[in-house]
């Protein structure tokens, strides 16, 4: 039975963010299960690291990193905690996330909020190591040097961190997303390079959706040039496809469904641009079986989900493995890296 549509009608009836903030209770009074055991030709190698399965929880569901077990528990392959900040900070003023019901999807501007990197670094000291977690790092919105504040992240997370992810692609801190204009991502970039320790873990960098003709190749190149290990494609969209749930209009950054085919199209965009030359992950509206199979078919080594999430319930990674499993069986195919860009 999946008890989550059981307790579905009772989250909605909370305000979002309040939903959300019961969710991580009610997952940290379950008892933490052992990861279940996934087929082998789940399992992948990308950037060093082996992943059991290619479905991940993308960054701001465990903002806090407070239920990291849980999730790998779950059946998440990977777990990417954070946003973190250098230091904690609020976020933007209340209400600041809502559901958008009709469109299976999600509005937000929560702004970065969270208690900051010290705290989730005792945490994730305490974690005992399940599975692979990726620790996504960001500046503070009053910071006056937004590149030292990724800075400072790569140095004061590296021990804690199986990846680490720079995030420059949100929306919700004004001016963040300038960081991937040509010359302040080269300084970015150049900068995170000399933090990183020799022995550190891998570094991937995350991006938007809305770009400009020719940015993937100049992000690409960038990333490529300075020792980027793969690109997490993408972060919520500014942009307002049809929509038919009254937050539509709400200020903030689109995910869940109809973000898939703008997730999916950028995609194929940095696919073309990197080839193989640097792995991606592909995140974005992806909700089924066949949403994951067409991303990694479009290029993507591993995929994130997290407003089906809210949909559907913590169940829905290891459904789609399963699937995944399942179907690269039937296809006669032994591994997804046989899968990956084979459109
Ligand atoms: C409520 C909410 C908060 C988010 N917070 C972050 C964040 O702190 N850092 C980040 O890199 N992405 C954040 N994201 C973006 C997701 O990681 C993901 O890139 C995006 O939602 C698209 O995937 P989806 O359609 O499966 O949700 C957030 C998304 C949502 C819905």
């Amino acid at each position: 039975m999946n008890l989550y549509r059981l307790a579905r009608p009772f989250a909605f009836t909370l305000e979002a963010e309040r939903a959300h903030r019961a969710t991580i209770a009610a997952l940290k009074l379950t008892p933490t299960r052992h990861p279940p055991h996934f087929p082998k030709s789940l399992c992948s190698v990308v950037a060093g690291l082996k992943f059991p399965t290619p479905v991940g929880l993308a960054a701001g569901f465990d903002k806090d990193a407070e239920v990291v077990e849980e999730m790998l528990g779950w059946g998440f392959g990977f777990v990417e905690v954070g946003t973190l900040t250098p230091r904690e900070q609020a976020g933007n003023p209340r209400p600041r996330l809502f559901r958008l019901r009709k469109d299976r999807a999600v509005v937000n501007r929560m702004g970065f909020n969270n208690r900051g990197q010290p705290s989730a670094y005792m945490r994730l000291k305490l974690t005992r190591h399940l599975g692979i977690v990726g620790v996504n790092v960001g500046a503070n919105k009053d910071s006056e040097d937004r590149i030292a504040d990724y800075v400072g992240g790569v140095r004061a997370m590296s021990d804690v961190a199986d990846y680490l992810t720079i995030n420059i692609s949100s929306p919700n801190t004004p001016g963040l997303r300038g960081l991937q204009d040509q010359g302040a991502l080269e300084e970015l970039l150049q900068e995170v390079r000399k933090a990183r320790r020799a022995k550190g873990p891998p570094v991937f960098l995350k991006v938007a959706p809305d770009f400009e003709p020719g940015d993937p190749d100049r992000i690409v190149r960038a990333a490529i040039d300075h020792g980027i290990d793969a690109l997490i494609v993408s972060n919520t969209t500014i942009t307002r496809p049809d929509l038919r749930s009254k937050h539509g209009a709400e200020t903030g950054g689109l995910s869940g469904r109809p973000l898939k085919s703008l997730a999916l199209d950028a995609l194929r965009q940095f696919r073309s641009a990197g080839g193989e030359q640097i792995p991606l992950i592909g995140v974005g509206g992806i909700s089924t079986v066949d949403d994951a199979w067409e991303r990694i078919r479009a290029g993507a080594s591993l995929v994130q989900v997290y407003t089906a999430m809210v949909y559907e319930g913590p169940g829905i990674a290891r459904r789609i493995a399963q699937g995944l499993a399942r179907r690269l069986k039937r296809e006669g195919m032994g591994s997804i890296a046989q899968l990956v860009g084979s459109e």
